[in-house]
């Protein structure tokens, strides 16, 4: 039996992107038909798509759908367009750095298209176009070898919290902390998945709980504050989550309250275990001190889902992520293995 996640959250249609809009989750089921890449950035911005290497994949068929439109024959010029696209798609959000390696991988793709004197404008559109389907297909094969591996810390019959959505809708399939529950479930392992519904936009509720459980994951849904309960009573033998930027160091950001997570974990004597593809590592930023964290609008706390639920005029401070200290994370998992401390020296290995 193969189990796969129910839902694809990004997919090129031929002359245009879909995008499964992740906000109208678990209700609804809708494709968003994207033909710009305005539309693009809108769509990243605003979280009809989100999780970082679905972010990525997104923001790289952005850059294939700009290029549609591109009007200059002269290479050069070209590629001085396909610049501007990716330097705007950027600016859509700050903390995923996967965001930024596929739009660095685009630009180099057009860069390497425009030095071929020989190549027509449709054809070096259709190099973009081949780049981001690959970026996609590479994310398929390395999340399931993420999945492979982190399955190896996990035995029948344990408890693993996880916070955010870090699964198939985040990425092209599987997910990165997902995917081992869904290569337990295709081989009769049995896990019993604890999913925090991650305030203020629910994406463990909305989305982790719905993936999971449309795939017949044993999941259990609880509020962000029962963490510490539900391991305390003995119900937690890992936690696993994704990331959206790991730095030199082993610091991790992630949705906020992961943080939270981690501490209580360390309290409990649980290990927490951080799943991402390479692209999440960004050897660039040497601490989560130096990992820009995205802040969103107050109304996702004051009146999140159309309900007030906050007093007018109130102080509001809604940080979309946190940063994790590598002090607590117990291993990272990538397509490469189980990166154990001491992180500083162990993840530039992996880019040897
Ligand atoms: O704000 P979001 O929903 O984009 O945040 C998503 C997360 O924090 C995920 O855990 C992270 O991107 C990893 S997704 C494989």
């Amino acid at each position: 039996m193969t189990i796969t996640p129910p839902l694809q959250s990004v997919r090129w249609a031929e002359t245009h992107l879909d995008l499964l809009d992740q906000r109208l989750l678990p209700e609804e089921i809708v494709m968003l038909p994207l033909t710009t890449v305005e539309q693009v950035w809108e769509a990243i911005r605003h979280l009809a798509v989100r999780g970082a290497p679905a972010i990525g994949i997104a923001a790289a068929y952005g850059v294939a759908l700009g290029a549609q439109a591109a009007t200059q024959e002269e290479p050069q010029a070209w590629l001085g367009e396909i610049r501007r696209i990716a330097d705007y798609l950027a600016t859509s959000r700050p903390t995923a750095v996967n965001l930024f390696w596929a739009l660095d991988r685009m630009t180099h793709c057009a860069e390497k298209a425009a030095a071929d004197t020989s190549l027509s404008l449709t054809a070096r559109n259709n190099a973009l176009l081949h780049e981001a389907h690959r970026i996609q297909a590479e994310d398929e094969e390395v999340c399931r070898q993420i999945g492979e591996h982190a399955l190896t810390l996990f035995e029948d019959g344990m408890g693993v919290l996880t916070h955010c959505n870090a699964g198939g809708l985040a990425t092209a399939k599987y997910g990165t902390a997902l995917a081992p529950f869904y290569l337990a479930q295709e081989r009769g392992i049995q896990l019993k998945v604890f999913a925090d519904e991650t305030r203020p936009v629910l994406q463990g509720a909305r989305l982790t709980a719905f993936e999971l459980q449309q795939a017949g994951v044993d999941v259990t849904l609880i509020c962000d504050n029962m963490a510490g309960y539900v391991m305390s009573k003995g119900w937690v033998q890992a936690v696993i989550v994704g990331t959206d930027r790991v730095a030199a160091n082993g610091d991790v950001a992630n949705k906020i309250g992961t943080y939270s997570v981690a501490v209580l974990a360390k309290a409990h004597n649980i290990p927490v275990y951080v799943a991402c593809p390479l692209s999440t590592i960004d050897l660039q930023t040497a601490s989560g001190a130096d990992i820009p964290i995205e802040e969103r609008p107050e109304s996702e706390i004051t009146e999140g889902f159309g309900k007030r639920t906050a007093p007018v005029g109130v102080k509001v401070f809604n940080p979309a992520f946190d940063v994790t200290p590598h002090a607590y994370v117990s291993a990272i998992i990538t397509e490469k293995g189980i990166i154990k401390p001491p992180f500083h020296v162990n993840l530039p290995k992996l880019f040897q």
